[in-house]
């Protein structure tokens, strides 16, 4: 029987991917790196420098930049990420986000966000739905990323239920490789990506019921 909920936040709750590659791609222009829309999908789910450091050994780059550098490089890119959510409102949520949360909601389920974004505590206001989560790990203070299973199992420990009591939603392959090695019960959420090793995959999480994920 599952308990919570834990929710992955770009790419499930709202489509901020297309912004992180906005941000990332012009980074890359000035850096004299070119990058697509293909690349982009290996940066979904990996942390701000990490996604950096992809980028700069895609273009050769690595060893070009001092880490004081690259941290100035992920800040800048940061800057110009935040100026495009200023306008995110409720209406950006991804279709069937809220009538799931208020069907979990209904049946007093506690809900978690586990995303490696340190912006997620601002997007889950612009969405309006912040109040929505009992938990929201801060991903500062975790010593891996996905596809290590660490932040899952502290949304865990925090909403005060097993690992196996859990249910994770993902978007991001690292993201589902992440929830089964934390022993979840794993969703994907579809986009491009065939995400392999998920328990169960929809393409909107109001495809699911409530009731069904409880008794998994
Ligand atoms: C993840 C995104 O949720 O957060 C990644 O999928 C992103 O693309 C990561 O790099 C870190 O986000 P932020 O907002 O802290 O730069
Ligand atoms: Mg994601």
């Amino acid at each position: 029987m599952k308990k919570g909920f834990i929710f992955d936040l770009d790419g499930v709750i709202t489509d901020t991917a297309k912004y992180h590659y906005v941000a990332w791609k012009q980074l890359a222009d000035e850096l004299g790196i070119s990058i697509d829309l293909k690349f982009n999908e290996q940066l979904k789910g990996i942390s701000r420098i990490d996604s950096l450091e992809r980028i700069l050994e895609y273009g050769g780059k690595s060893k070009q930049y001092s880490t004081a550098e690259k941290e100035a490089l992920a800040e800048k890119k940061n800057t110009e990420y935040v100026q495009l959510l200023q306008d995110l409102t409720p209406a950006d949520l991804l279709p069937g986000v809220e009538a799931f949360l208020q069907a979990a909601a209904a049946k007093n389920v506690p809900c978690g966000i586990a995303s490696a974004s340190k912006n997620g505590p601002f997007i889950l206001e612009k969405l309006g739905i912040k109040e929505q989560f009992s938990v929201i790990v801060d991903p500062s203070l975790l010593k891996k990323g996905k596809p290590d299973p660490e932040i899952f199992l502290r949304a865990a420990k925090d909403l005060g239920i097993e690992p196996s009591e859990a249910v994770g939603f993902e978007d991001a392959p690292a993201g589902i490789v992440a929830i089964k090695a934390a022993g979840m019960y794993a969703v994907g959420v579809q986009t491009e990506e065939v995400l392999e090793g998920a328990d169960q995959v929809v393409s909107r999480l109001d495809e699911l019921s409530v009731d069904e994920l409880l008794a998994k």
